[in-house]
Parts: C-alpha cells; sequence; structure tokens
C-alpha cells in the first residue's frame, strides 16, 4: 500500500468530540513511551506527524490522522503513566477506554509491546481487558532495532505463552521498528486487506436510500458498520 496523503484530523479530549464516524480507523495503543507516535509517523512515511518525545506520557490526546483521504491512524496516549495530579490513570485513561470499546468505526487496534522487555503485567491486564471487550486487535512488538533478534523472539514467545489461554487463534504478531522502518509494509498489508474487505462488504449490501447517518444508532459493532458510507 502507498501512502499518497497523511494529514491531522484533529485532537478530541474524549469519545464524545472525536469526530465523524465517516471512515474506517486504526488505532495505537500501549504503554507510554513504547513508541506508537513514532510507529504511526512511519506507517505514515512523515517524521513530524504525530508528536515524539523522551517523556513519557507525552500524547496526552485521542490525535486523528486522515490518510489517503479514505481512513484514519489514531494516534491514543499511552497507559502506565501516572500523573497524579491530574487525575488520569496508571492503566489508561477513561477516554481511551471509552474510545475503545464504543467507536464505532475503529476496524483494527494495533497494540504495541516492546520487543526488548520480558513480558509486563501491566501489558499482559491490558490485553486481557481488550480481549474481554472484544476489542479486534494485531500484537505489534516495537522497537526492534534496539535487541538482537534471538532476544526480540524470546520474549514475544514468553509473552504469547501468557496470553495463549484466551484464544483458540492468537492474535496476529508483527515485529517492527520506526527507525529502520522494519514491519511497515506488512502492518500496512493489515490495513489494506482491512480496507479490502470493507469495500467488499460494502459493495455486497445495498445501503437503504432513506437511512440517515444521523439515526444511525450508536451502538459498537465490531468490523465494518456496513450501514455507514464506507
Ligand atoms: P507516549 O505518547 O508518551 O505514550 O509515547 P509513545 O508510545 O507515543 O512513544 P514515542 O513514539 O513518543 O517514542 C518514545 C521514545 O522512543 C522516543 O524517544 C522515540 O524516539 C523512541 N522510539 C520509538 N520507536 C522507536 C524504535 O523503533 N526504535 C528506537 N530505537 N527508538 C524508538
Ligand atoms: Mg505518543
Amino acid at each position: 500500500m502507498q501512502i499518497s496523503s497523511a494529514i491531522f484530523h484533529c485532537s478530541a479530549p474524549n469519545l464524545d468530540a472525536c469526530p465523524d464516524e465517516f471512515l474506517p480507523e486504526f488505532a495505537f495503543i500501549g504503554r507510554s513511551n513504547v513508541g506508537k507516535s513514532s510507529l504511526l509517523n512511519m506507517l505514515a512515511g512523515e517524521q513530524c506527524l504525530a508528536r515524539v518525545s523522551l517523556t513519557p506520557g507525552y500524547t496526552k490526546l485521542i490525535n486523528i490522522f486522515t490518510m489517503n483521504k479514505t481512513w484514519r491512524l489514531v494516534d491514543l496516549p499511552g497507559y502506565g503513566f501516572a500523573e497524579g495530579s491530574k487525575g488520569e490513570s496508571r492503566r489508561f485513561n477513561k477516554a481511551v477506554a471509552q474510545y475503545l470499546k464504543h467507536r464505532v468505526n475503529l476496524c483494527m487496534v494495533f497494540a504495541l509491546i516492546e520487543s526488548g522487555l520480558k513480558p509486563q503485567e501491566m501489558d499482559v491486564e491490558f490485553i486481557e481487558w481488550l480481549t474481554r471487550n472484544a476489542v479486534p486487535f494485531v500484537l505489534v512488538f516495537t522497537k526492534a532495532d534496539k535487541v538482537t533478534a534471538t532476544t526480540a523472539q524470546a520474549n514475544i514467545a514468553a509473552f504469547m505463552a501468557r496470553i495463549a489461554a484466551w484464544f483458540e487463534q492468537p492474535p496476529a504478531i508483527f515485529t517492527c521498528s520506526a527507525e529502520t522502518r522494519q514491519g511497515r509494509q506488512k502492518l500496512l498489508g493489515v490495513i489494506d486487506e482491512a480496507m479490502t474487505a470493507i469495500h467488499a462488504e460494502v459493495n455486497k449490501v445495498p445501503v437503504e436510500p432513506e437511512t440517515s447517518q444521523a439515526k444511525l444508532p450508536k451502538t459498537r459493532k465490531r468490523g465494518p458498520d456496513l450501514q455507514r458510507p464506507w
């Protein structure tokens, strides 16, 4: 997949402030500092689209970017960073939970985990939360350039062993590096595949002419909402 345009759309403090639901969204989530914003930039092919920082907890809003005018990438605030004075959760903030649970046009979550670390309780708990809430996700092990392939593979195997019991079919795994661009085409392939499936479904199911977007129920459906005009 080629990226022909990548444009900042808006920053939303919560689900209600998010824009219309007409374009499929692909969101990045993971511990603070795991490399969400960097990965978004790497996929977009633009270094400065989402802000990257050494300071954990840097991304504080739901940042939405429109790609190729047809789908969106969403940079979410991370979990695991306590900023007590503002009442933000050590786990992950309420706005992120609401977005992940209720955003109807959320197609896929990229759940990021640092490949150089042994399984972290917080990540295991978070993956359990995603699973329990039936949020569609793939696992993306980040910063592969910082460790040997052997170390990364051992950490990934240990992580998968921790979560294996929850799935009949384990989630797809990707390894990436924002530094070397490793994994870029494979991750774009996930999006491409999802977009192809959405278009195939949209072509199969006729949209009722009288169905106004405003009247559509706000209940969350997993996968593409066939009544959406995408
Ligand atoms: P928050 O917004 O604070 O939750 O962080 P984030 O997950 O968005 O991480 P961010 O992309 O801001 O990156 C955090 C730090 O890790 C920055 O210093 C990045 O340069 C660095 N980093 C991110 N990805 C990679 C990578 O693939 N390899 C290396 N070596 N460093 C990376
Ligand atoms: Mg960030």
